[in-house]
């Protein structure tokens, strides 16, 4: 597979600071009462979530992405995260290996079958009762104009097949097709950004 962040890891996390920082601080929040289980980050990018997460405490970290770029960036500092470069559609673990899956950004720039098969393989390793949260792009009609107009610009300096996928996942109405109500029962959405991210935490049914 393609590696789509060589150029970008190493201003990544200077870049949309301001735009990140407070879902970081937001993902914190839902997961405080979670500071004891095991925590993958399925495509974890620089790790920059899991970091904070660190720093507040958290112990059981996992970090995973397909990118050695992004990873490299992900192993500064002194923080006690597990790193595995792998690909989120079919890891090596077993069944049931954690207790919270995140999924941030990840979905929005993957074709629809990637999508799904990101969903399957982080409902295969959830255990019963399990939850996911996904950080992602909503437009609904609570996102704000703004909102609209900022992600999509973000989205267009992307570019290439990466806009393209966001295209198509906001015209498939974005998480709401895609999340199986049989696999994922929605526990609560948050919104930020102009309403246009969800902060979506879902439970394994
Ligand atoms: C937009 S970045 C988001 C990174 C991070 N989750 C965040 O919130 O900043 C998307 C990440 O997904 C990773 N990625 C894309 N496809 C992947 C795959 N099949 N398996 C693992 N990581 C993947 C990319 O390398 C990149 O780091």
């Amino acid at each position: 597979m393609k590696e789509d962040y060589n150029s970008s890891a190493n201003f990544y996390d200077p870049l949309l600071y301001v735009f990140i920082q407070p879902l970081r601080k937001a993902v914190l929040n839902e997961l405080l009462e979670h500071k004891d289980k095991a925590i993958l980050d399925l495509c974890c990018g620089t790790g920059n979530q899991l970091k904070l997460l660190a720093k507040n405490g958290f112990k059981d970290l996992h970090c995973l992405d397909l990118s050695e770029t992004m990873l490299r960036v992900a192993k500064k500092g002194n923080y006690p995260l597990k790193i595995y470069h792998q690909d989120a559609t079919e890891t090596g673990f077993e069944d049931a290996a954690f207790d919270v899956v995140i999924l941030s950004f990840a979905i929005h720039e993957k074709d629809r079958e990637t999508q799904e098969r990101m969903l399957e393989e982080a409902y295969r390793l959830l255990n019963q009762n399990g939850l996911i949260l996904i950080v992602d792009f909503v437009f609904d009609d609570k996102t704000k104009n703004i909102g609209r107009w900022g992600i999509r610009l973000i989205e267009k300096m992307a570019g290439g097949e990466h806009y393209a996928n966001f295209k198509k996942y906001i015209q498939n109405n974005g998480l709401a097709s895609l999340v199986k109500e049989d696999k994922f029962r929605l526990v609560k959405d948050s919104r930020m950004g102009f309403n246009g991210v969800t902060i979506s935490t879902y439970q394994k049914s």
